[in-house]
């Protein structure tokens, strides 16, 4: 009898997350049967089906359509949903990605029904309490049966916290697969219009995603990044799509900061266009998860504003390092003398994490 899996997203970096499992294990109906369940925690078109199109994920069989809402209404909503579908789909499987809320809710929750749970993404570790990811990412790697780690640091973080090694499998980053398949499918003249239509050259523009609450909470702290972003972009272009989170704290001041066309504020960009410009980025500054590991993969020099990082590989082995405000313009001075570091590729980020996680699920008694 096939496995019955629901494979569970719900924010914009799960998307990349879940379709190489979903394809990867779609191709084995006899020992799959996989099921895509959408929270809703992101629902903007450019935050989520926009995600589903570029990387050929089909309609999702359950959309929970929970929005937003405070920690604990989101989270409280999606397991309430979440708890339906499971007594009526009764799966012998649950999976959960990453670290968001969504990830947190549906592990509770089908733990709770007795139904196992995998996690893709398992043992990464701020040490930071205050962001809610590590809360998170704790809760869910506490209670999961199956814990799939994207590098060596996760598997050591888990052995800490007294799980058994026999239930840790170190699988590689899966989302390098997507942005592995992604890759192929930019030709370049798609390149061309992207670049056309940012009005940007390759190799001479710095790209900007920022979100967390710490970045972005606050007006003066974003202001003052603002201000920065503005006076860098004189000096080369400046390319800032604004995530939901950040726009809202952003209205009202944003025309304040913007003095001169070189600094593009825009929508949210369609994972095909960010990887497009990402790859010819002359660096990144970050406050993003996934952002520091597609930047290792293509060696491109990333800087996360922020004070810790949940994925040190990136900074031990790749191409990133932590920045403060007080610090930035001391490493951005490293990239234009030609001195950031070379990075090299961790174990396992290769194409194939799903691959090996669907070869463990088929070997396992579920
Ligand atoms: C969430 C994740 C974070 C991840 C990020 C990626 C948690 C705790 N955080 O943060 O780990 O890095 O997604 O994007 O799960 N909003 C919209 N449209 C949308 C989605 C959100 O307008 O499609 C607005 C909402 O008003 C919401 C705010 O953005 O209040 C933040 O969304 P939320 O899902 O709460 O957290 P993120 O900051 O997106």
């Amino acid at each position: 009898m096939p496995i019955k899996v629901i494979l569970v997203a719900g924010a914009r970096p799960n998307f990349m997350k879940i379709a190489p499992l979903w394809m990867e294990i779609k191709r084995f109906p006899s020992d799959f049967e996989p099921i895509i369940l959408h929270t809703g925690q992101h629902y903007d078109y450019e935050m989520s089906k926009a995600f589903f199109e570029d990387l050929d994920l089909p309609e999702p069989e359950y959309f929970l359509d929970v929005g937003s809402g405070t920690h604990a209404e989101q989270t409280g909503k999606i397991m309430v949903e979440f708890e339906k579908v499971l007594q009526k789909e009764n799966p012998h499987l649950v999976v959960v990605f990453g670290d968001v809320n969504s990830t947190l809710a549906c592990s509770v929750t089908a733990k709770k029904l007795f139904v196992p749970v995998a996690h893709v993404e398992a043992g990464l570790r701020s040490s930071d309490m205050t962001m809610p990811e590590e809360i998170n990412r704790k809760v869910t790697d506490a209670i999961s049966d199956i814990l799939f780690t994207p590098s060596k640091d996760g598997d050591e973080n888990l052995i800490r916290e007294g799980i058994e090694r026999n239930r840790i499998h170190m699988v590689g980053n899966i989302m390098i697969d997507s942005l592995v398949s992604i890759l192929k499918k930019i030709d370049h003249s798609y390149e061309d219009a992207v670049f056309q239509k940012c009005a940007l050259q390759r190799n001479h523009f710095v790209l900007v995603t920022l979100h967390r609450p710490s970045n972005v909470d606050d007006k003066k702290s974003l202001g003052t990044i603002m201000k920065f972003l503005d006076t860098l972009s004189l000096r080369m272009p400046v390319i800032f799509p604004v995530h939901p989170r950040t726009k809202k704290n952003i209205k009202g001041i944003d025309k304040d900061f913007v003095s001169n066309s070189q600094f593009k504020v825009l929508e949210p960009l369609r994972y095909k266009e960010f990887i497009t410009l990402e790859k010819y980025s002359t660096f990144v500054l970050t406050d993003s998860g996934g952002i520091q590991e597609e930047t290792t993969f293509l060696n491109i020099p990333c800087l996360t504003l922020r004070p810790n990082t949940e994925r040190p590989i990136t900074i031990t082995e790749g191409t990133n390092e932590l920045v403060s405000m007080a610090s930035i313009e001391e490493k951005m001075d490293l990239i234009s003398l030609g001195k950031w570091k070379q990075g090299k590729i961790p174990e396992f980020w290769d194409g194939k994490t799903a691959q090996r996680i669907a070869d463990i699920l088929k070997g396992m008694e579920i």
